[in-house]
């Protein structure tokens, strides 16, 4: 694990322009600020979703309604907060509910059991500490109907053609009349986009910057993170918000045995958080085995949670 993650580092920022991936920023200590992200007022995300989730889940449950038991299996479950709201619908009609919450972060996922444990306490809970691409093939072969949750627009994360394998690869794994239950962050006002990812407490640019401290703690670096500033983006065309990390310094860096230098001004792509067109949800589904059922949209119309069926 160790290994993968050295190596993963030091591909990335021998790259040109230097990147760092951004599933590494959840560590304890990334996990806890995204939480405190999520509870900003100009992260918009969370508060949209939630509402969505706590005005609709009855009429989500009965878009899915079938005959056939479910099985819940959850994408980057993190604190399984917003989750919650929907399991309870679903608790109503289907008590014996199994609910597969998988996330990258052992810590998010240990305060996911132990707060369902108090607040769901009948609800069957099979947790899996992995990344999304080896915990596909866990989507298990029992007789159910499968609804996969990716909440959070954490779709808007990868790449275009992570994206499409990921969700291609979710729909290999799943049979026909089974569900992916999807949420997407909506083109808006610009301006509102590029609030929520460059907040004036600057949570956000410690977000960032704590994956430097993590490779200075886990890999031997020894990053100045007084010598890197936060720059987010959004360009209103591609509906791309992307993060950087800004070296402020001609200077080199060192983690264990390997050495980069940086140019003063030169930037490390940190992550793509992309934002849909309703035009682009319907190809999307279209494009990797799936259709549209439903879109549930917030009161704002800021974001959107998709109901797609496998074709
Ligand atoms: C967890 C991927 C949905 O991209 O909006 C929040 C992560 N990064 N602020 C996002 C994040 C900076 C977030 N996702």
């Amino acid at each position: 694990m160790k290994d993968t993650f050295l190596q993963d580092i030091v591909e990335h920022l021998n790259q040109n322009p230097k990147k760092l991936p951004s599933k590494y920023f959840y560590n304890q200590k990334g996990s806890k600020l995204f939480q405190m992200i999520m509870d900003m007022p100009e992260y918009y995300l969370t508060n949209s979703e939630f509402e969505i989730l706590e005005t609709q889940s009855e009429d989500i449950y009965h878009s899915i309604d079938s005959s056939k038991k479910y099985e819940i299996v959850e994408f980057g479950a993190g604190d399984g907060s917003k989750t919650k709201l929907l399991l309870k619908e679903f608790l109503k009609h289907q008590p014996d509910l199994i609910y597969s919450p998988i996330d990258i972060s052992k810590s998010a996922l240990d305060g996911l059991v132990n707060s369902f444990k108090s607040e769901l306490p009948n609800l069957n809970v099979n947790p899996i500490n992995d990344v999304y691409f080896s915990a596909l093939e866990s989507l298990s072969e029992k007789n159910t109907t499968k609804i996969v949750l990716f909440l959070g627009s954490n779709i808007g994360n990868f790449k275009d053609e992570q994206e499409l394998d990921f969700l291609r690869a979710i729909s290999r794994n799943l049979t026909t009349d089974d569900f992916l239950y999807i949420g997407f962050d909506l083109r808006k006002d610009p301006n509102v986009i590029l609030d929520a990812y460059n907040d004036r407490t600057g949570i956000t640019a410690e977000f960032n910057l704590n994956l430097l401290q993590r490779i200075n703690n886990e890999l031997g670096g020894n990053f100045d993170l007084n010598k890197f500033k936060h720059y987010p983006t959004y360009d209103p065309i591609t509906g791309e918000a992307k993060s950087y990390l800004i070296s402020m310094a001609e200077q080199k860096v060192k983690i264990g045995e390997h050495e980069f230098h940086f140019d003063y001004a030169e930037p490390i792509f940190m992550e793509v958080s992309k934002k849909y067109t309703e035009e682009q949800i319907d190809e999307l589904a279209a494009n990797t085995g799936f259709k549209k059922v439903k879109n549930f949209y917030d009161c704002r119309h800021f974001f959107t949670d998709s109901l797609w069926v496998v074709t």
